[in-house]
Protein backbone atom coordinates (compact mmCIF):
# COMPACT_ATOMS: atom_id res chain seq x y z
CA UNK A 1 0.00 0.00 0.00
CA UNK A 2 1.30 3.84 -1.21
CA UNK A 3 1.58 6.50 1.66
CA UNK A 4 -0.96 9.19 1.79
CA UNK A 5 0.80 12.62 1.13
CA UNK A 6 -0.61 15.04 3.09
CA UNK A 7 -1.44 17.82 1.48
CA UNK A 8 -2.83 20.13 4.47
CA UNK A 9 -4.73 19.15 7.79
CA UNK A 10 -6.20 20.95 10.34
CA UNK A 11 -7.25 18.02 12.47
CA UNK A 12 -6.91 17.10 16.40
CA UNK A 13 -3.63 15.02 16.93
CA UNK A 14 -4.44 11.41 17.11
CA UNK A 15 -5.37 9.85 20.80
CA UNK A 16 -2.64 7.49 21.18
CA UNK A 17 0.82 7.11 19.60
CA UNK A 18 0.97 3.91 17.37
CA UNK A 19 3.27 3.25 14.14
CA UNK A 20 -0.33 2.19 12.70
CA UNK A 21 -1.20 5.90 11.78
CA UNK A 22 2.00 5.78 9.55
CA UNK A 23 0.85 5.79 6.47
CA UNK A 24 -1.84 8.43 7.10
CA UNK A 25 -0.54 10.23 9.52
CA UNK A 26 -2.76 11.92 12.65
CA UNK A 27 -6.10 10.77 13.01
CA UNK A 28 -8.23 12.44 15.88
CA UNK A 29 -11.58 13.67 16.62
CA UNK A 30 -13.08 16.51 18.80
CA UNK A 31 -15.09 15.36 22.63
CA UNK A 32 -18.62 13.44 21.85
CA UNK A 33 -21.48 15.70 22.94
CA UNK A 34 -23.12 14.41 26.08
CA UNK A 35 -26.37 13.64 24.36
CA UNK A 36 -25.43 11.80 21.38
CA UNK A 37 -22.43 10.30 19.86
CA UNK A 38 -20.12 12.33 17.73
CA UNK A 39 -21.35 11.11 13.90
CA UNK A 40 -19.07 10.67 11.39
CA UNK A 41 -20.11 9.52 7.79
CA UNK A 42 -17.53 7.76 4.75
CA UNK A 43 -18.17 7.93 1.27
CA UNK A 44 -16.18 6.79 -2.21
CA UNK A 45 -17.33 9.14 -4.95
CA UNK A 46 -16.57 9.83 -8.50
CA UNK A 47 -15.23 12.91 -9.95
CA UNK A 48 -19.54 13.79 -11.15
CA UNK A 49 -20.61 12.85 -7.46
CA UNK A 50 -21.44 9.56 -7.78
CA UNK A 51 -21.51 6.52 -5.26
CA UNK A 52 -22.18 3.50 -7.38
CA UNK A 53 -23.06 2.39 -10.77
CA UNK A 54 -25.64 0.47 -10.44
CA UNK A 55 -26.20 -2.89 -11.89
CA UNK A 56 -23.69 -5.58 -11.24
CA UNK A 57 -21.34 -3.19 -9.81
CA UNK A 58 -22.70 -1.55 -7.55
CA UNK A 59 -20.70 -1.22 -4.26
CA UNK A 60 -18.73 1.41 -3.17
CA UNK A 61 -15.53 -0.74 -3.74
CA UNK A 62 -16.53 0.08 -8.11
CA UNK A 63 -16.53 3.52 -7.48
CA UNK A 64 -13.26 3.43 -5.34
CA UNK A 65 -10.82 1.18 -6.88
CA UNK A 66 -8.32 1.87 -4.12
CA UNK A 67 -6.66 -0.47 -1.58
CA UNK A 68 -5.76 2.77 0.21
CA UNK A 69 -9.67 3.74 0.57
CA UNK A 70 -10.72 0.14 1.83
CA UNK A 71 -7.60 0.62 4.19
CA UNK A 72 -8.89 4.34 5.46
CA UNK A 73 -12.42 3.13 6.04
CA UNK A 74 -10.26 0.49 8.78
CA UNK A 75 -8.58 3.36 10.07
CA UNK A 76 -11.82 5.18 10.14
CA UNK A 77 -13.93 1.87 11.66
CA UNK A 78 -10.92 1.84 14.43
CA UNK A 79 -12.29 5.44 15.64
CA UNK A 80 -15.72 3.92 16.01
CA UNK A 81 -17.81 2.25 18.23
CA UNK A 82 -20.13 1.28 15.54
CA UNK A 83 -20.68 1.70 12.19
CA UNK A 84 -24.60 2.74 10.86
CA UNK A 85 -25.66 1.50 7.51
CA UNK A 86 -29.25 1.79 5.61
CA UNK A 87 -30.79 -1.68 5.19
CA UNK A 88 -30.79 -1.32 1.34
CA UNK A 89 -26.38 -1.40 1.22
CA UNK A 90 -26.76 -4.76 2.92
CA UNK A 91 -29.51 -5.93 0.33
CA UNK A 92 -28.11 -4.29 -2.76
CA UNK A 93 -24.47 -5.82 -1.64
CA UNK A 94 -25.92 -9.46 -0.76
CA UNK A 95 -27.29 -9.28 -4.08
CA UNK A 96 -23.98 -8.73 -6.11
CA UNK A 97 -23.27 -12.56 -4.79
CA UNK A 98 -19.72 -11.46 -4.19
CA UNK A 99 -19.65 -13.10 -0.24
CA UNK A 100 -22.39 -16.03 0.03
CA UNK A 101 -25.17 -14.49 2.25
CA UNK A 102 -23.68 -11.16 1.92
CA UNK A 103 -21.55 -8.72 3.78
CA UNK A 104 -20.16 -7.89 6.97
CA UNK A 105 -19.20 -3.96 7.68
CA UNK A 106 -15.97 -5.04 9.48
CA UNK A 107 -12.07 -4.49 10.00
CA UNK A 108 -9.79 -6.41 8.21
CA UNK A 109 -6.04 -5.10 8.67
CA UNK A 110 -4.56 -6.94 11.51
CA UNK A 111 -2.20 -3.72 12.40
CA UNK A 112 -5.42 -1.59 12.70
CA UNK A 113 -7.62 -4.25 14.62
CA UNK A 114 -4.74 -3.81 17.32
CA UNK A 115 -5.10 -0.07 17.27
CA UNK A 116 -8.46 -0.73 17.61
CA UNK A 117 -7.97 -2.32 20.93
CA UNK A 118 -5.22 0.15 22.06
CA UNK A 119 -8.23 2.71 21.46
CA UNK A 120 -10.54 0.49 24.13
CA UNK A 121 -13.15 -0.22 21.82
CA UNK A 122 -15.13 -2.78 21.97
CA UNK A 123 -15.94 -5.46 19.82
CA UNK A 124 -17.08 -4.09 16.24
CA UNK A 125 -20.80 -3.59 16.02
CA UNK A 126 -23.20 -3.14 12.77
CA UNK A 127 -26.41 -1.34 13.33
CA UNK A 128 -28.43 -1.02 10.63
CA UNK A 129 -31.54 1.12 10.19
CA UNK A 130 -35.08 0.06 8.33
CA UNK A 131 -38.50 1.40 8.79
CA UNK A 132 -40.28 -1.30 6.49
CA UNK A 133 -38.47 -4.27 8.43
CA UNK A 134 -38.88 -6.87 5.66
CA UNK A 135 -35.37 -8.14 5.87
CA UNK A 136 -35.31 -11.96 6.44
CA UNK A 137 -32.47 -11.74 8.85
CA UNK A 138 -31.53 -15.25 9.13
CA UNK A 139 -30.36 -14.64 5.17
CA UNK A 140 -27.67 -12.94 5.89
CA UNK A 141 -24.41 -13.42 7.33
CA UNK A 142 -24.04 -10.34 9.45
CA UNK A 143 -27.14 -11.12 11.96
CA UNK A 144 -25.17 -14.43 12.74
CA UNK A 145 -23.40 -12.97 15.72
CA UNK A 146 -19.89 -14.23 14.98
CA UNK A 147 -17.91 -11.61 13.43
CA UNK A 148 -19.71 -8.69 14.99
CA UNK A 149 -22.66 -7.27 17.51
CA UNK A 150 -25.48 -6.59 15.34
CA UNK A 151 -28.72 -4.24 15.92
CA UNK A 152 -31.43 -3.04 14.00
CA UNK A 153 -32.60 0.35 14.32
CA UNK A 154 -36.54 0.48 13.46
CA UNK A 155 -39.66 2.25 14.21
CA UNK A 156 -42.90 0.55 16.66
CA UNK A 157 -44.40 -1.12 13.62
CA UNK A 158 -41.05 -2.31 12.45
CA UNK A 159 -40.33 -3.89 15.49
CA UNK A 160 -43.93 -5.68 15.32
CA UNK A 161 -42.76 -7.09 12.20
CA UNK A 162 -40.00 -8.46 13.03
CA UNK A 163 -41.02 -9.92 15.63
CA UNK A 164 -44.20 -11.79 14.23
CA UNK A 165 -42.00 -12.87 11.10
CA UNK A 166 -38.20 -14.31 12.56
CA UNK A 167 -37.48 -17.26 13.71
CA UNK A 168 -33.90 -16.30 13.58
CA UNK A 169 -32.21 -15.83 16.86
CA UNK A 170 -32.20 -12.00 15.85
CA UNK A 171 -30.23 -8.82 16.76
CA UNK A 172 -30.83 -6.11 19.66
CA UNK A 173 -33.79 -4.39 17.96
CA UNK A 174 -33.98 -0.75 18.87
CA UNK A 175 -37.02 1.15 18.15
CA UNK A 176 -37.78 5.08 17.55
CA UNK A 177 -40.23 5.99 15.71
CA UNK A 178 -43.54 4.77 14.95
CA UNK A 179 -44.73 3.67 11.65
CA UNK A 180 -42.52 4.03 8.59
CA UNK A 181 -39.94 6.58 9.41
CA UNK A 182 -37.05 6.30 11.93
CA UNK A 183 -36.45 9.06 13.59
CA UNK A 184 -33.05 9.51 13.73
CA UNK A 185 -32.87 12.28 16.49
CA UNK A 186 -34.14 9.71 19.05
CA UNK A 187 -32.37 7.44 17.41
CA UNK A 188 -28.82 9.07 18.26
CA UNK A 189 -29.55 9.97 21.66
CA UNK A 190 -30.78 5.99 22.18
CA UNK A 191 -27.51 4.58 20.71
CA UNK A 192 -25.51 6.87 23.08
CA UNK A 193 -27.89 5.97 26.12
CA UNK A 194 -28.13 2.55 25.55
CA UNK A 195 -25.51 1.56 24.12
CA UNK A 196 -22.89 3.81 25.28
CA UNK A 197 -21.74 4.77 21.54
CA UNK A 198 -19.45 8.02 21.70
CA UNK A 199 -18.39 8.00 18.14
CA UNK A 200 -21.06 6.51 15.29
CA UNK A 201 -19.42 6.12 11.49
CA UNK A 202 -22.21 6.21 8.88
CA UNK A 203 -20.78 4.08 6.12
CA UNK A 204 -24.08 5.08 3.79
CA UNK A 205 -25.67 4.65 1.66
CA UNK A 206 -27.07 7.89 0.87
CA UNK A 207 -30.71 7.40 1.78
CA UNK A 208 -29.56 7.19 5.26
CA UNK A 209 -26.61 9.77 5.06
CA UNK A 210 -28.88 12.26 2.92
CA UNK A 211 -31.91 11.68 6.17
CA UNK A 212 -29.36 12.22 8.88
CA UNK A 213 -27.53 14.96 7.63
CA UNK A 214 -31.04 16.61 6.90
CA UNK A 215 -31.58 16.34 10.62
CA UNK A 216 -28.53 18.32 11.43
CA UNK A 217 -27.05 14.89 12.75
CA UNK A 218 -23.45 14.12 10.27
CA UNK A 219 -20.80 16.12 11.93
CA UNK A 220 -18.20 15.27 10.42
CA UNK A 221 -17.54 13.92 6.61
CA UNK A 222 -14.64 11.81 4.88
CA UNK A 223 -14.90 11.74 1.39
CA UNK A 224 -12.74 9.87 -1.20
CA UNK A 225 -12.89 11.39 -5.02
CA UNK A 226 -11.90 8.91 -7.54
CA UNK A 227 -10.47 9.85 -10.71
CA UNK A 228 -13.50 8.58 -12.86
CA UNK A 229 -16.44 10.12 -14.49
CA UNK A 230 -19.99 8.37 -14.55
CA UNK A 231 -23.03 10.28 -14.99
CA UNK A 232 -25.92 10.00 -13.44
CA UNK A 233 -28.28 8.14 -15.45
CA UNK A 234 -27.19 4.62 -16.33
CA UNK A 235 -27.10 3.76 -20.18
CA UNK A 236 -29.15 1.30 -21.61
CA UNK A 237 -26.25 -0.93 -22.63
CA UNK A 238 -25.25 -1.70 -18.80
CA UNK A 239 -26.22 -4.99 -17.20
CA UNK A 240 -29.14 -5.03 -15.34
CA UNK A 241 -28.89 -6.83 -11.25
CA UNK A 242 -31.78 -8.05 -8.83
CA UNK A 243 -31.38 -4.77 -7.21
CA UNK A 244 -32.26 -2.86 -10.13
CA UNK A 245 -35.69 -5.03 -10.56
CA UNK A 246 -36.37 -3.70 -6.81
CA UNK A 247 -35.39 -0.50 -7.48
CA UNK A 248 -35.81 0.57 -11.18
CA UNK A 249 -34.57 4.09 -11.08
CA UNK A 250 -31.68 4.58 -14.15
CA UNK A 251 -30.66 7.45 -11.97
CA UNK A 252 -27.46 6.37 -9.97
CA UNK A 253 -26.95 7.90 -6.72
CA UNK A 254 -25.04 10.86 -5.35
CA UNK A 255 -23.96 10.79 -1.26
CA UNK A 256 -27.12 12.30 -0.89
CA UNK A 257 -30.56 10.63 -1.40
CA UNK A 258 -32.87 12.51 0.96
CA UNK A 259 -34.94 15.45 0.97
CA UNK A 260 -32.37 18.43 0.76
CA UNK A 261 -32.00 22.22 1.72
CA UNK A 262 -33.19 25.44 0.51
CA UNK A 263 -30.43 28.27 -0.26
CA UNK A 264 -31.39 29.76 3.40
CA UNK A 265 -30.58 26.59 5.38
CA UNK A 266 -28.36 24.51 2.99
CA UNK A 267 -25.38 23.65 5.59
CA UNK A 268 -21.71 24.49 4.80
CA UNK A 269 -18.88 22.72 5.78
CA UNK A 270 -14.73 23.55 7.13
CA UNK A 271 -12.55 21.83 4.68
CA UNK A 272 -10.61 19.90 8.25
CA UNK A 273 -7.74 18.14 5.75
CA UNK A 274 -6.85 16.80 2.21
CA UNK A 275 -4.68 13.72 1.13
CA UNK A 276 -3.72 12.63 -1.69
CA UNK A 277 -2.27 8.88 -3.06
CA UNK A 278 -1.71 8.58 -6.73
CA UNK A 279 -5.01 10.28 -8.67
CA UNK A 280 -6.92 9.88 -5.81
CA UNK A 281 -8.39 12.65 -3.08
CA UNK A 282 -8.90 11.97 0.23
CA UNK A 283 -10.81 14.86 2.05
CA UNK A 284 -12.61 15.52 5.72
CA UNK A 285 -14.74 18.08 6.58
CA UNK A 286 -16.56 19.20 9.61
CA UNK A 287 -19.96 20.78 9.43
CA UNK A 288 -19.92 24.82 10.35
N1 LIG B 1 -19.69 4.71 -2.67
C1 LIG B 1 -19.91 4.50 -1.39
O1 LIG B 1 -19.08 4.89 -0.56
C2 LIG B 1 -21.17 3.82 -0.93
C3 LIG B 1 -21.44 3.73 0.44
C4 LIG B 1 -22.61 3.11 0.84
C5 LIG B 1 -23.50 2.60 -0.10
N2 LIG B 1 -23.20 2.70 -1.40
C6 LIG B 1 -24.13 2.16 -2.39
O2 LIG B 1 -25.38 2.83 -2.27
C7 LIG B 1 -26.43 1.94 -2.65
C8 LIG B 1 -27.51 1.88 -1.60
O3 LIG B 1 -27.93 3.16 -1.22
P1 LIG B 1 -29.43 3.55 -0.84
O4 LIG B 1 -29.48 5.01 -0.67
O5 LIG B 1 -30.32 2.90 -1.83
O6 LIG B 1 -29.66 2.79 0.51
P2 LIG B 1 -29.35 2.93 2.08
O7 LIG B 1 -29.24 4.35 2.50
O8 LIG B 1 -28.24 2.00 2.40
O9 LIG B 1 -30.67 2.27 2.68
C9 LIG B 1 -31.90 2.90 2.50
C10 LIG B 1 -32.90 2.20 3.36
O10 LIG B 1 -32.55 2.38 4.73
C11 LIG B 1 -33.73 2.55 5.49
N3 LIG B 1 -33.74 3.93 6.02
C12 LIG B 1 -32.82 4.90 5.86
N4 LIG B 1 -33.18 6.00 6.57
C13 LIG B 1 -34.33 5.70 7.17
C14 LIG B 1 -35.21 6.38 8.04
N5 LIG B 1 -34.93 7.61 8.51
N6 LIG B 1 -36.34 5.75 8.45
C15 LIG B 1 -36.63 4.50 8.04
N7 LIG B 1 -35.83 3.79 7.22
C16 LIG B 1 -34.70 4.38 6.81
C17 LIG B 1 -34.90 2.31 4.56
O11 LIG B 1 -35.12 0.91 4.63
P3 LIG B 1 -36.57 0.22 4.47
O12 LIG B 1 -36.92 0.41 3.04
O13 LIG B 1 -36.35 -1.19 4.88
O14 LIG B 1 -37.48 0.96 5.39
C18 LIG B 1 -34.31 2.72 3.22
O15 LIG B 1 -34.99 2.15 2.14
C19 LIG B 1 -25.78 0.58 -2.85
O16 LIG B 1 -25.55 0.39 -4.21
C20 LIG B 1 -24.46 0.70 -2.13
O17 LIG B 1 -23.46 -0.16 -2.60
C21 LIG B 1 -22.07 3.30 -1.84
Amino acid sequence: MRKFEVLFDEGEASPVEDAAYGPYGRLGFPPAPAARPWIFSNFAQSLDGIVSFKGKHAAGADISRSEEDRWLMDLLRAHADAVLIGVSTLRDETELGQRPRGPVFRMMDPELCRLRQKLGKRREMNIFVTGAATLDLSAFRVFDGELVDAVVVTTKAGAKRLAEKQTHPHPRVIVAGEERFVDLRQTAGLLRRELGIEYLLCEGGPTLYGYLSRAGLVDEKFVTVSPVEVGQLAPPEQEKSVADERNPSPYRPTTFNAPGFTVDNAPWWKWVSCRRVGEHQFSRYRRK
